[in-house]
């Protein structure tokens, strides 16, 4: 077998490993093991961050998506926002992965809720609209919601997020919300 043939070879079997590797990178540090419990003096090691127990209470301020681009960690002197379904953490803590040319700064600045349910990095991905995710990753989406909420101070939502703004149903006067 040539040289390029083995190449082609392992081409085709590194990929996919190589995606799901990628895929489920992070879905047992989201997702708990239900058991067995750890003994005591085997702690369970993750290589996320562990929840904060002295996070501030949940503020209600509005952002449009227009104005959340000002916190894309582009100005050191700005904190960092990321919203999820709307909900906006600030994340400046976490400069070192969300600032500028960090490996998460794709999610600094915007509402990517679509990319975080599909663990994709993609600039395509990284946007509000997630009405067309599957079953699974919406999960993973709900999962990633939840793990910010328990590490991050929510500082307010966007209010024209495409999902969870509510929108005028015709004939009717009440907002009725847009899924
Ligand atoms: C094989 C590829 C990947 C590796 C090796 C990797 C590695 C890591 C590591 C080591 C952390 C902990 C960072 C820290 O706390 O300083 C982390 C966190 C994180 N990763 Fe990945 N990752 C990968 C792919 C992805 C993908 C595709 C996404 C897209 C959704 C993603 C999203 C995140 C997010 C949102 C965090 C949380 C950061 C935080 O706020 O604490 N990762 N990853």
């Amino acid at each position: 077998m040539s040289t390029s043939d083995l190449l082609k070879y392992a081409l085709v079997l590194l990929l996919p490993a190589a995606y799901l590797a990628r895929r489920y990178y992070h879905s047992a540090a989201l997702t708990p093991a239900p058991d067995p419990p750890p003994a005591e003096d085997q702690p369970v090691k993750s290589i996320m961050q562990a929840p904060k127990d002295d996070l501030a209470p949940p503020k209600d301020d509005p952002f449009t998506l227009a104005q959340l681009k000002e916190f894309d960690g582009s100005d050191p002197s700005k904190p960092i926002y990321v919203s999820i379904k709307g909900t906006v953490f600030d994340v400046s803590a976490k400069a070192d992965v969300y600032g500028a040319g960090r490996s998460y700064n794709i999610f600094a600045g915007k509402d990517g809720s679509k990319g975080l349910g599909m663990s994709s990095l993609k600039e395509e991905h990284a946007v509000p609209d997630y009405v067309d995710l599957s079953e699974t990753d919406r999960k993973v989406l709900d999962d990633w919601h939840g793990f910010f909420t328990k590490r991050y101070n929510i500082v307010g939502k966007v209010i024209d997020h495409p999902i969870s703004a509510p929108v005028k149903t015709e004939g009717s006067d009440d907002p009725t919300p847009n899924l």
